[in-house]
């Protein structure tokens, strides 16, 4: 049989109702996500599971851990949303899915699962950037106008984006090494802590003496750019580490929150930059959303509420589920393509790296390499 994809007959008039999937990374994800021709936003139904305990042992996601985990789970998770909204397959317009950029094996459990339902349902397929899906988070909690500067900030992404449009982001900055997220995921790694670190590295630093005891470099101090990098501060972090004789938890700690400053520190410059640029393409429009989990650090959101108020910008933090990864916002990503009729054909593939905005990605080549796929 031919590989085809139902178009989309839906009322713009209407409201849109999708089953959103998500499995690039190490969660595994479904909901279902209503949405108004007035922008209004209703989470019917979500669920999350997390592979954190499967993960511990090796200190980081693996690869071949996460895809099993996430075929094993993601039907149960599709049918658990549908009978908690009490809807059928029937009843929802669209199924979206994240189709990458992320750990490829992972990717292709949502996307798979989504094939198959549409196929079987007659329904459209909406294959999701997963970064669109970060990107378009802060709508799950107000109807916001485009554009504003989203930080995305997370165990796979840095980056920094003007986002303008469904479909519409700017690229301003991005990590050249590592993401926000490793950096406090390494740090604490060298610190003893267990995976993920960066929550368990803010507990510790919250004991700290003197948290500016250890002099850590800034990182890309004569770089006039956006782009953030972080490698170099892990191996920062052991060389303080290694000069401490038989280190106390006040030491631990002092480190810990030495470390914590430093990429608070780089994260706010960074931003602050992208501010005057974002604000002289746009001067009404004076917005920072912040996203991913790295978001949930206080640290860091001091830094960026303190640099928005200088700034004159309104700083808004998604609330800690919708920051972290989910499937509200690859359902409400789908539900937003698919009132632009942007639908997508059965035979889409998954993708390791998918940079939102091409145009700049093809354009650098320094950005776009990672373990976790794209971090650009
Ligand atoms: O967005 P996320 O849940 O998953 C992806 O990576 O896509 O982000 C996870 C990252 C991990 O590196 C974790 O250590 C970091 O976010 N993180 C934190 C905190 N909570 C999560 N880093 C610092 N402080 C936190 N409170
Ligand atoms: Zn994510």
């Amino acid at each position: 049989m031919a590989l085809s994809h139902t178009s989309a007959r839906v009322q713009a008039a209407g409201p849109v109702t999708v089953l959103g999937l998500e499995s690039s990374c190490d969660d595994s994800a479904a909901a279902i996500v209503r949405l108004s021709p007035d922008g209004g936003v209703e989470v019917l139904a979500e669920r999350v599971e997390n592979q954190n305990t499967a993960h511990a042992p090796f200190g980081g996601v693996v690869p071949e851990i996460a895809a099993r985990s996430h075929a094993e789970r993601m039907d149960h998770l599709a049918k658990a949303v549908l009978e908690e909204a009490g809807l059928a397959l029937a009843d929802m317009d669209a199924i979206a899915a994240t189709s990458g950029p992320g750990l490829i094996g992972g990717v292709m459990a949502a996307l798979m699962t989504a094939k198959g339902l549409a196929l079987g349902a007659g329904k459209p397929l909406i294959a999701v950037n997963h970064l669109e899906g970060h990107a378009l988070s802060p709508r799950l909690v107000e109807p916001l106008a485009f554009p504003w500067l989203l930080l995305l900030v997370s165990g796979g992404h840095t980056q920094l984006l003007s986002v303008d449009g469904v479909g519409q982001m700017t690229r301003i900055g991005s990590t050249i090494d590592d993401a926000a997220g490793e950096a406090f995921d390494k740090s604490a790694k060298v610190l003893g802590l267990g995976f993920p670190g960066g929550p368990q590295l803010e507990k510790l630093a919250g004991k700290a003496n003197d948290p500016s005891r250890f002099p850590l470099p800034r990182m890309l101090a004569r770089d006039k750019s956006c782009n953030f990098s972080f490698a170099g501060l892990k191996t920062a972090v052991k060389r303080s580490f290694d000069t401490l004789d038989a280190p106390t938890e006040t030491d631990r700690a002092d480190l810990a929150a030495s470390a914590q400053a430093a990429i608070a520190a780089h994260l706010a410059e960074r931003t602050g930059r992208a501010m005057d640029i974002f604000a002289e393409h746009n001067p009404d429009a004076r917005v920072l959303v912040a996203a991913g989990g790295v978001a949930a650090n206080t640290a860091v959101r001091n830094a960026l509420e303190k640099l928005a108020e200088e700034k004159g910008f309104r700083c808004l933090f998604p609330p800690l589920k919708y920051c972290t990864d989910n499937a509200a916002m690859i359902a409400l990503a789908g539900a937003e393509r698919l009132r632009l009729g942007l639908t997508d054909p059965l035979d889409t593939p998954a993708r390791a790296r998918w940079p939102l905005d091409e145009t700049a990605a093809s354009a650098d080549p320094l950005i776009g390499s990672g373990r976790k796929g794209p971090k650009a």
